[in-house]
């Protein structure tokens, strides 16, 4: 008799899928109806640092094509859409005490009266990356705790009163690339670095473990305010996404290399999964990095530990990932280790993409899903971002960029990943965003690496295109939803 090999793969009958995108890769409208400068809108105004001097001031203009886009949603199938709301247009200089834009408010009560009506899940994202700027000149931004903690939290009850039929809440998109990117690498708004060939301020060997304690206790406060004021009303859930990639051994029969995996996670993820939580940081990083990372205080503990009703799943990629013998660097923030693209044996851990950190590897997600699941005691998971770039894809005729073949095989196999880990691991994934519902500002690289599952002419005003991707996923979702 052959035994059928194959793993299982399915997903529940109400499983969630659909696209994700944020405000300032995709809205526009930098300044239209009273909105305020974010630190991005000022960061892509320096020379040099995105790639082909882009900003966000026009993007996909989605500010001004709300129709548009759900009409691109309507057509691809999509139940649910993660969008994430621009602080400074909400309120233009950010604080609790400056006055709140009525007009900014009103688009994003329109957008989600509008998705609704559509049948189209709204999954809101309150902060993707884009700080008021005034918050930034005023105090330093998340480097100072009270105001910061204080203002976010004002902001997110703004947003809960005036958005009660949002049922699903993002506090924060992965603060890893807030704290790591914008103050340590200094690649990422405000562009905080030690590197003064880049930047004339900053000390990338405290400052993001600052940032990132002072974003986990806002979390936590915003979620106080969520449980205590509106989550019963609205019947919703909230939670943090967090980024993080799977991991293998440089050397499989290197003990030190397999130890230095789980630290590489650990670094990524559970520097804000183990307080949300257990209240406190992993182990590996109190040893590695001493007094330069923050303690919580009992009161702060409480506040953070408990607060995610859902876990927010970002994942691309994994690496190879080889231990290191010498003392770490203070400004390392890895885990003392090599992230590498090849083994030992020189195999690269999945193709080349248009994104120098993004390989595809597919079996990556279910393990990872499974290592998630183990250490935090099997949570909800949202899937809230996934997808991939494509080599040299801006550089093709639009026709045969509407041909991303890559993609499409990209979704199939990390979906049916995930899927797996549903059907077989048991693990509890109930919704899936594929990033990103279109070609958009894609951060340091400018316009010229492109995520959409949808072209976006930048040229010729905007106009959308679904690729191959954008109509393949729904048959890839059909294939698996109810089979479990
Ligand atoms: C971010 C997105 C970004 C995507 C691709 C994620 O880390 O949340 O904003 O565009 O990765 O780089």
């Amino acid at each position: 008799m052959v035994k059928d090999i194959a793993p299982k793969a399915g997903l529940p009958a109400n499983f969630l899928w659909g696209f994700a995108t944020a405000a300032y890769q995709i809205e526009g409208g930098a300044t239209a109806d009273g909105r305020g400068p974010s630190i991005w809108d000022t960061f892509t105004k320096i020379p040099g640092k995105i790639a082909g001097g882009a900003t966000g001031d026009v993007a996909c203009d989605s500010y001004h094509r709300t129709d548009q886009d759900i009409e691109l949603l309507k057509k691809l199938g999509a139940k649910v859409y993660r969008f994430s709301i621009s602080w400074s247009r909400v309120i233009p200089l950010g604080g609790r005490n400056d006055p709140v834009n009525e007009k900014g408010l009103q688009y994003y009560v329109k957008f989600v009266d509008d998705l609704l009506d559509a049948g189209i899940v709204p999954f809101v994202t309150l902060f993707h990356w884009d700080l008021p700027d005034e918050l930034d000149k005023r105090y330093g931004g998340f480097l100072n705790k009270e105001e910061f903690v204080a203002d976010f939290a004002n902001y997110a009850k703004v947003m809960f009163t005036a958005l009660p039929k949002v049922k699903d809440w993002i506090t924060f998109n992965e603060p890893f690339c807030s704290a790591v990117l914008g103050y340590n690498v200094g690649q990422f708004a405000p562009g905080h670095t030690s590197d003064r060939t880049k930047s004339d301020i900053g000390d990338g060997s405290t400052e993001p473990w600052i940032v990132g304690h002072h974003i986990l206790i806002a979390h936590g406060q915003a979620v106080k305010v969520y449980r205590e004021e509106f989550k019963e009303a609205a019947g919703g859930q909230i939670g943090i996404t967090l980024n993080g990639d799977w991991t293998e051994p440089w050397d499989p029969n290197s003990e030190a290399d397999r130890e230095a995996c789980d630290r590489k996670i650990e670094f990524a993820i559970s520097w804000f999964a183990d307080p949300v939580y257990f209240g406190h940081y992993p182990e590996s990083m109190v040893k590695q990095l001493g007094d330069r990372l923050p303690s919580f205080t009992e009161e702060e503990s409480q506040l953070v530990k408990g607060s995610n009703d859902f876990y927010g799943m970002n994942h691309y990629c994994a690496n190879y990932i080889k231990h290191k013998d010498t003392e770490a660097d203070p400004l390392d923030t890895a885990g003392n280790l090599d992230v590498l693209m090849e083994d030992k044996y020189g195999n690269s851990i999945g193709p080349e993409t248009q994104s120098g950190w993004l390989r595809p590897h597919a079996p990556g997600f279910r393990k990872l899903l499974n290592w998630l699941n183990k250490r935090y005691g099997s949570p909800i998971f949202y899937v809230t971002e996934n997808g991939t770039s494509l080599k040299g894809e801006n550089d093709l005729p639009m026709e045969e960029i509407l041909e991303d073949d890559f993609r499409v095989e990209y979704f199939r196999s990390y979906i049916t990943s995930m899927a797996e880990a549903v059907a077989e691991d048991g693990i509890d994934v109930r919704g899936y965003m594929a990033w990103s519902l279109m070609d958009n500002f894609e951060w340091a690289e400018g316009y010229e690496t492109r995520f959409g599952v949808t072209y976006v002419d930048y040229e010729n005003g905007q106009k959308r295109y679904p690729k191959k991707s954008a109509l393949e996923i729904k048959n890839i979702f059909d294939q698996y939803i109810g089979k479990v």
